[in-house]
């Protein structure tokens, strides 16, 4: 089956009794045993729940993996990965990450005496420079979060392997329609569920996705043991989300690539960070990497400087000023303000975030209105 058939039909099974075609939600905290000691597929809900395992089939399919878990938010799988790890380890990773990930890496990972580098993914030798015989998981996100930079996957793949270095991909700006990091050589594969799998800013979620086996069992252990399992309604939630995932992504990768365009050519913005322009550094790797779009992330630098930033994020009617992002309604943001006020200010300008920098995340709205409505917001 394609993508699309998958994401509809893969674990979500027809109900026998009823015949319902949507599954229903299990709300059973417990289950009976047979005979005591007798453990059957389902014993206990944070061990496993029939609505979160139907959940589980769809992500592994999606990602072409073994194997998912889900999990109550992205930073709970983000958390669970880095449960890997222990004392003395070490971790390589981008530059260019979640403000959420930067602070759980710093932290709290460093409570734990494990200690992280920061190595820009556009520059390989960079991160081979990085990796340490200490270190243990080089992090990736592509396209990175908020400058849009894109990490070769396979070249940080091959390279990890050979420093016996476990790869992680955050992929929740690419979404399994547009990058699949476990084909690519990646080991295991991260998402915010919150964002463009659930697709519609009603729900907090997570997944891991990895195609090892022993590797899943590893995680599936931490999991149980650590408990931040995702709630049966919230699996639901998240399972229907799915169901719509490629054709909301093509569409807003287009609305995103044509509003890029506008911005790239007007006078208002100084620079536009979006991997679908070919001024982008990373748009050659982009197009052999991703499956027919670039995304519907984008940020820009207003010429104006940070207070014409500002002014624009509170100007906008249609782009609503919050965090998050990859649902259906479209949303800007100041990243120095808002999603990366967790980096330290001087780590955040080391790294080109800019306090003029603006971020959007496009959704299903109509182009035209959205363009309309950032070009009054640009004379704000
Ligand atoms: C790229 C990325 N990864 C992870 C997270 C964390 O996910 P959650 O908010 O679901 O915990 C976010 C949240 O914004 C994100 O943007």
């Amino acid at each position: 089956m394609k993508f699309r058939t998958r994401s509809i039909h893969v674990g979500h099974e027809r109900d026998l009794q009823t015949g319902a075609v949507v599954p229903p939600i299990h709300l059973a905290s417990t289950y009976v045993q047979h005979h005591a000691g007798e453990w059957r597929e389902f014993d206990y809900s944070r061990s496993g729940n029939p609505t979160r395992k139907g959940l589980e089939l769809t992500l592994a399919s999606l990602e072409n993996g073994c194997g998912a878990l889900a999990f109550a938010s992205g930073m709970a799988a983000i958390h669970c990965v880095t449960m890997l790890l222990q004392h003395g380890d070490h971790i390589v990773a981008g530059t260019d990450i979640y403000g959420g990930t930067y602070r759980l890496l710093h932290k709290i990972l460093n409570r734990s005496g494990i200690d992280v580098t920061l190595a820009p993914l556009t520059d390989i030798d960079a991160v081979e420079k990085a990796i340490t015989p200490r270190t243990r998981l080089l992090w990736l996100e592509t396209p990175g979060n908020p400058l849009m930079s894109i990490a070769d996957l396979r070249a940080c793949a091959s390279l990890a392997r050979r420093s016996g270095v476990l790869t992680a991909v955050d992929n929740t700006f690419a979404t399994p329609v547009l990058t699949r990091p476990l084909d690519l050589g990646v080991d295991i594969v991260v998402h915010s569920a919150t964002k463009y799998m659930g697709g519609h800013s009603d729900v907090l979620g997570g997944a891991v996705v990895v195609s090892d086996p022993k590797l899943l069992e590893q995680l599936y252990f931490i999991q149980n043991a650590t408990g931040g399992v995702l709630g049966p309604f919230d699996s639901f939630l998240v399972a229907r989300g799915l169901k719509t995932l490629e054709i909301r992504v093509r569409e807003q990768c287009r609305t995103a690539q044509r509003l890029a365009e506008f911005l790239e050519s007007d006078p208002r913005v100084a620079r536009v960070h979006y991997p679908g322009l070919p001024s982008h550094p990373g748009h050659e790797l982009a197009a052999g990497q991703m499956d027919g779009g670039f995304g519907a992330m984008l940020s820009f630098e207003a010429a104006g400087g940070a207070a014409q930033a500002q002014r624009l994020v509170e100007a906008t009617r249609l782009f609503q000023l919050a965090v998050s992002l990859g649902a259906v309604e479209s949303l800007i943001e100041l990243p120095a303000k808002m999603s990366h006020a967790s980096y330290d200010a001087a780590a955040r300008l080391s790294h080109g975030i800019r306090d003029e920098l603006v971020r959007l995340s496009v959704g299903l709205e109509d182009f035209e209105d959205l363009r309309a409505d950032l070009d009054q917001a640009l004379d704000a």
